[in-house]
């Protein structure tokens, strides 16, 4: 059966207040829609975690720097929500704008240090959107945990901040990557790609990969990047945006995976920007 659709802050608050009372545990899923399996991997850890799922679908527009890019973002809500059916979710918020953002609405979170550099570097205002609307979304839902996807790490490491410094009583969840068989990470972005360029994408998680087989092997970070940007260039990608080793914890940059690291990148193809991270071992 598919969850009911709450479009204001009114019915949100109502049906909290009910779960509540009841000594349910919540969690919720925060989401700019345009559903695929990532959302409902993130969707079904959170039914495993909580007793009631909130999943919130909200194109929001202060985490875009490029209106272009805001003007073709897919929405697909009744597809979303025929996707979500089969989880058992138990609401579905998809605020009107003014429900997050009233008329005057003059607050911003900024969170410093973890949303420098890398995709912060490149898409000015975009963390403090992200950031502004993961605070909304936290304080309107009341949620006991939250899940987001290791895929956008730099953001899972803004949110796991913010929630720290501003007190939310909250858990945050990092779940992992979801890939297609040949290897893309899962994003809604990828429904932009054309279709000649599809089967170019997956260079961009080999190069990840073998970067990491060398470091973990003892090559420098340097010769490594230089040669994981390279492969993605001559893959067929427009641009290499940022490709850099840092650290898992705080997001420092390093030389080498002396601690615990990841490696991030964010690039361009067929006039699509996507981005990608994994995992490396401390040597
Ligand atoms: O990752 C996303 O889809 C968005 O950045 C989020 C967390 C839903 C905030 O709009």
């Amino acid at each position: 059966m598919s969850a009911p659709i709450l479009r204001s802050l009114a019915e949100l608050r109502a049906l909290r207040a009910a779960w509540r009372a009841e000594g349910a545990r919540v969690a919720v899923v925060p989401t700019m829609g345009a559903l695929h399996d990532g959302h409902l991997s993130l969707a079904a850890a959170a039914k495993a975690a909580a007793d009631r799922v909130i999943v919130t679908i909200f194109v929001n527009p202060r985490q875009f720097n490029d209106p272009g890019d805001l003007a073709r973002y897919p929405r697909t809500e009744a597809r979303d929500a025929e996707k979500l059916a089969p989880l058992g979710v138990d609401a579905i918020y998809v605020p009107a704008p003014d429900q997050v953002y009233p008329p005057g609405f003059a607050t911003s979170v900024s969170v410093s240090g973890v949303s420098e550099g890398l995709c912060g570097a490149h898409r000015p205002g975009h963390f403090d959107g992200v950031a502004t609307v993961v605070t909304k979304l936290l304080l309107q839902t009341g949620a006991d945990c939250a899940f987001f996807g290791e895929k956008d790490f730099q953001q899972l490491m803004v949110v796991r901040r913010l929630v720290r410094d501003l007190d939310i009583p909250v858990e945050i969840v990092g779940c992992p990557t979801v890939r297609e068989p040949d290897g893309l990470a899962l994003s809604s972005r990828n429904a932009l790609l054309p279709g000649d360029v599809r089967t170019t994408a997956p260079a961009l998680y080999q190069a990840l990969v073998e970067a990491r087989r060398a470091l973990e092997a003892g090559t420098g970070a340097g010769a490594a990047l230089a040669t994981a940007r390279a492969a993605i260039l001559a893959a067929g990608f427009a641009e290499v945006e940022y490709l850099e080793l840092r650290a898992a914890a705080d997001l420092a940059p390093l030389e080498a995976p002396d601690v615990p690291a990841r490696l991030l990148v964010a690039a361009h193809l067929g006039g699509v920007r996507l981005i990608d991270n994994i995992e490396v071992a401390a040597r």
